[in-house]
């Protein structure tokens, strides 16, 4: 079974992704660490953000195994994240990486932006999941602060807002729920309620497979 999970910054589809996983017994595939990966290479080689060519070199060297997820999770590269997979070239460099990630036997479970519509649209069940800004905005700035990495709120609520914008203007793989996916609003539920939900969708409408 495949099981695809999209939707904006800090909106919870990563914690439930991996639950979903734990659950199933599925490997699981965060594909922002992809993107971070790739923005986090051309930070610590010096290069511009918007550099298409070291974008899509650095995307090119990328490997499923390996990442130091300590220090992928940060703003500045989760926002160059952001700025890299708008460019095309990134996001077919990394296409192969995620498609053969989701057809090992057995399946798995992925999530991103843009797993339902373009990595996995045979996908046997999809969750779009969504908050509002304001309730995102509190969760990522206690995880930055627990990281370390301490913002006032409002910085942070314009960071979501930016992303946001970016995420869903970009002409490729936009962020936008497929029109088949089951959308899951977390504002009012805290993680054991959103995975219950979450649960109940996959249970329920997983098509065989
Ligand atoms: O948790 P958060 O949404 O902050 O970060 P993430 O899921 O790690 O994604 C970081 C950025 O990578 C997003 O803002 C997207 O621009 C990009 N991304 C993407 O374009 N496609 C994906 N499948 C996953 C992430």
């Amino acid at each position: 079974m495949i099981i695809a999970l999209d939707g904006p910054a800090a909106s919870g589809k990563g914690t439930l992704a991996r639950r979903l996983a734990r659950h199933f017994d599925l490997p699981h595939l965060d594909t922002g660490l992809l993107y971070r990966a790739t923005a986090k290479a051309l930070i610590d080689q010096g290069h511009n953000l918007s550099d298409p060519a070291a974008a899509i070199s650095a995307a090119r060297g990328l490997a499923l195994t390996g990442f130091d997820e300590g220090s992928l999770r940060g703003r500045e590269v989760g926002a160059g994240a952001s700025i890299v997979g708008a460019i095309p070239e990134v996001r077919a460099a990394l296409f192969d990486l995620q498609r053969t990630f989701a057809q090992r036997p057995g399946g798995a479970v992925l999530d991103g932006r843009d797993i339902g519509t373009v990595i996995c649209p045979e996908a046997h069940v999809k969750i779009f999941v969504t908050a509002t800004p304001e309730t995102r905005a509190t969760r990522r700035a206690l995880e930055l602060k627990e990281r370390g990495e301490t913002f006032d709120y409002d910085t942070i609520l314009a960071d979501i807002r930016k992303r946001d914008s970016l995420d869903a203007t970009r002409p490729v793989a936009p962020l936008k729920a497929a029109e088949d996916a089951h959308v899951l609003d977390t504002s009012m539920l805290d993680i054991d309620a959103a995975f219950a939900e979450a649960l109940a969708i996959v249970t329920t409408h997983a098509k065989a497979g």
